[in-house]
């Protein structure tokens, strides 16, 4: 199959679908790769990085769609490439379909074949091509509160993991998944005193046995969050209600009750945020202040690590790239169900029940495909 990689056009994506490494795999499994010129160099893959790995570069986005059988993204298409498009051709990106109507008309028009990274789902319901990106904005929510921790950005002037004889900071994570969990080991591995809340006391209970002894666990109710939040330096939401706005947990009375230049990194600030004063924030601009708390409320945070972020999302890419490539997407998604439910939108027809519902489209069933 002739795959084609395009530079990343949305504004400052710095990342790319595809690391030479990736290439090679796809090139050793008989395939064409085709990449945009300079489109790795967000994320410090040079062109000749990827002639080395057996790729081919192009000049121009409309060459690499103009080519291609299958291309991969990382953002969803924008409307200068909804015409590039083609009948029949893979589009495997992030989608998010059910926040933009227009996104989702344009590709029913392109008649090609959708298949969404956000909704390829595994039989225990994780999302394993959402993970990664989680667990980069996991661990960097304790690098960026470490930081804004700091004196000279406005913070307590407190050290995470202290020293002999000073004792370290406390850190609160609210929302013991996949963020809260990379959150409270990157914190607890610098020193930090930190408590993890979760609503499951069955998750509770796991990150209990797995966690080491300067992460304690605590039940996350609004009497054990009022109890916790004036006596922490650093607070992380990271809580997910699946499909729902995430509840405020941290409410805008609490803040008084706060340290001047306490920390809230609020990551689950791209479903509305678990604090009540979050807005979303940009890496340009990405801390605001509201009484003397900071709040750091970056919706894409792994856009300020790009190549970790691009690494990370490659390697859980890669595996179903192959097999689309080297089966048709029909085949594959015959043979996995996690990449059947990947499938939004083929040849016209929306097949994601999520998706025909956001607009009272009408949905076909997949399965009258395969
Ligand atoms: N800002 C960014 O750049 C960025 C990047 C990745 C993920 N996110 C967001 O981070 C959030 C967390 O993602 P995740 O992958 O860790 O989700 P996850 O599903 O793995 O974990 C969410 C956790 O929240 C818990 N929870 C639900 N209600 C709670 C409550 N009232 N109190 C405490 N915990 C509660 C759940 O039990 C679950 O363990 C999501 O909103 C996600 O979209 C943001």
């Amino acid at each position: 199959m002739k795959i084609g990689i395009p530079k990343e056009i949305k504004n400052n994506e710095n990342r790319v679908a595809l690391t030479p490494a990736g290439a090679a795999e796809l090139v050793k499994n008989r395939h064409e790769v085709f990449v945009q010129k300079n489109a790795g160099i967000g994320s410090g893959f040079s062109d000749g990085d990827y002639v080395a790995a057996g790729a081919t570069i192009l000049e121009t986005i409309e060459s690499v769609y103009n080519v291609s059988g299958m291309i991969i993204k990382v953002k969803e298409p924008i409307e200068i490439e909804y015409g590039l498009i083609k009948k029949d051709q893979i589009i495997y990106t992030y989608f998010h379909f059910a926040s933009s109507e227009v996104l989702t008309q344009a590709m029913i028009k392109s008649n090609a074949i959708c298949l969404a990274y956000e909704t390829v789902e595994l039989e225990d319901k994780s999302l394993p091509l959402l993970i990664p990106m989680s667990e980069v904005a996991g661990r960097m929510s304790v690098q960026e509160g470490a930081k804004y921790l700091e004196k000279t950005f406005g913070g307590r002037g407190v050290l995470l993991g202290g020293v002999p004889g000073v004792y370290p900071a406390k850190v609160l994570v609210i929302g013991g998944g996949i963020v809260g969990t990379e959150a409270a080991k990157m914190a607890a591995g610098l020193g930090a005193d930190v408590t993890i809340m979760d609503v499951s006391l069955k998750r509770l209970r796991y990150l209990n046995d797995i966690m080491p002894a300067n992460v304690k666990t605590m039940m996350s109710n609004e009497f054990n969050i009022r109890e916790m939040v004036p006596s922490h330096d650093l607070i992380i939401g990271a809580v997910l209600i699946p499909g729902a706005k995430a509840p405020s947990l941290v409410t805008r009375d609490m803040l008084a009750t706060m340290n001047p230049g306490t920390v809230i990194v609020d990551v689950a600030v791209d479903q509305g945020g678990c604090i009540e004063t979050t807005h979303p924030t940009t890496h340009d601009n990405p801390t605001f202040l509201i009484e003397n708390v900071i709040h750091y409320c970056v919706a894409n945070m792994p856009g300020a690590v790009p190549r970790t972020s691009t690494i990370a999302l490659t390697n859980a890419t890669l595996p179903y790239a192959v097999k689309i490539a080297n089966e048709g997407w029909l085949n594959a998604c015959r043979k996995d169900n996690a990449l059947k439910k990947g499938l939004n939108i083929v040849n016209g027809n929306v097949v994601y029940k999520g998706v025909a519902d956001a607009f009272n489209l009408k949905y076909l069933n997949i399965d009258t495909f395969l």
